[in-house]
């Protein structure tokens, strides 16, 4: 298994710096969730993240870089809403899909003349990019299609025999993955994530447009399938309709709830996302909460659908792509 090693130690960031400089692959925290990280200029290493997480080689990986300097080294900025969405957002979770310059490899970015890039706002995750003095490629640290990591257990769990190193930095702040933002005549928001397209509005006043599923593949990571925990999903509108279902009879049941539950023994296992109903505590909460549900000894996973604003679309958005397979 990998030693999970505690980040905010410079020591532990120094190890890991060099395994990433001799070509292996080490998975940090970041603010949204965890990343493995291979060196973004090393071909090798970045076809080791592929083989790691079982990814199809068609689905590019975030850059992530710790200065303005690594971000002139890799793409064109030639955009002047670029500058307002940095100064507002950056260090953050908002990733953003830029041309690419000559320096980044074609492996990195699945072939596309475009590079997704961002800078974290995890001091564990910039003082290991500058350790290493290169951008660090790195998907979410999960096998391809799994649930997402927020804590370094869960890592553990899915990656733990195929990596050396995990810097622990505790559960990560946001929760869910960056918001992914296409910039182009019309801004496109690819994939909703811990920023909501409430806030990015407020800087791009107009321009700004939700991709829901586009005729040509803009980003190839963003499958029907995806975020899914092994036991069957289903989204329900509250825990009355679950008893309603024919399928559930005989069942053990696992209850993803939004802020309370009323008949708690009818469940083998629940998770509440959040009793205030606060959307972000509830975002902090989800693949955490998904994560033990889906240990538990259930046959089947219901989630309560959560209000469609702020970071409920987000929320929702994963949990209909985790509902996607077939029962
Ligand atoms: O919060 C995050 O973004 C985390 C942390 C580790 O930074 N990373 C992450 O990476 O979620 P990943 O690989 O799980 O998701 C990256 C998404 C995919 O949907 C991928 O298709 C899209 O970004 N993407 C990457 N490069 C792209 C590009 N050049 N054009 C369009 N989409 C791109
Ligand atoms: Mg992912």
């Amino acid at each position: 298994m990998a030693k999970i090693l505690k980040g905010l130690d410079y020591k532990n960031i120094k190890k890991a710096s060099l395994l990433i400089k001799r070509g292996d692959l080490v998975a940090f925290p970041t603010e949204t969730v965890y990343g493995l990280g291979a060196n973004a200029y090393d071909k090798k290493a970045v076809t080791k993240i592929f083989e790691v997480k079982q990814r199809p080689s068609f689905d590019p990986i975030i850059v992530h870089i710790s200065s303005l300097k690594q971000l002139e080294e890799i793409c064109y900025l030639n955009d002047k809403r670029i500058g307002d969405l940095i100064r507002n957002f950056w260090p953050g979770p908002l990733t953003l899909v830029l041309p690419k310059r000559r320096k980044v490899n074609y492996i990195v970015t699945a072939g596309l003349d475009t590079v997704a890039v961002r800078m974290p706002a995890n001091l564990i995750a910039l003082s290991l990019i500058q350790e290493v003095g290169a951008p660090i490629a790195a998907p979410s640290a999960n096998l391809f299609g799994k649930l997402s990591p927020t804590k370094a257990a869960h890592v553990q769990k899915q990656l733990g025999k195929k990596i050396k190193i995990i810097l622990d930095g505790g559960q990560t702040t946001f929760g869910l993955e960056s918001t992914v933002l296409l910039v182009e005549k019309k801004l496109k928001i690819l994939r909703l994530g811990s920023l909501s397209v409430e806030e990015i509005g407020r800087v791009v006043k107009k321009d700004l447009e939700i991709i829901k599923r586009p005729k040509k593949i803009l980003s190839p990571g963003e499958l029907k399938s995806h975020y899914a925990p092994t036991k069957p999903l289903i989204v329900v509108d509250d825990e009355d309709e679950i008893f309603k279902l024919k399928f559930s009879k005989g069942k053990q049941i696992a209850f993803l709830a939004f802020k309370k539950v009323r008949n708690k023994d009818k469940f083998l296992c629940v998770e509440i996302l959040s009793t205030k109903g606060d959307l972000n505590e509830a975002a902090y909460n989800f693949f955490d909460s998904l994560h033990r549900l889906d240990e538990s000894e259930a046959d089947i996973i219901f989630a309560q659908k959560v209000p469609r604003k702020n970071l409920g679309r987000a929320i929702m958005e994963r949990l209909e792509k985790a509902s996607y397979k077939k029962l």
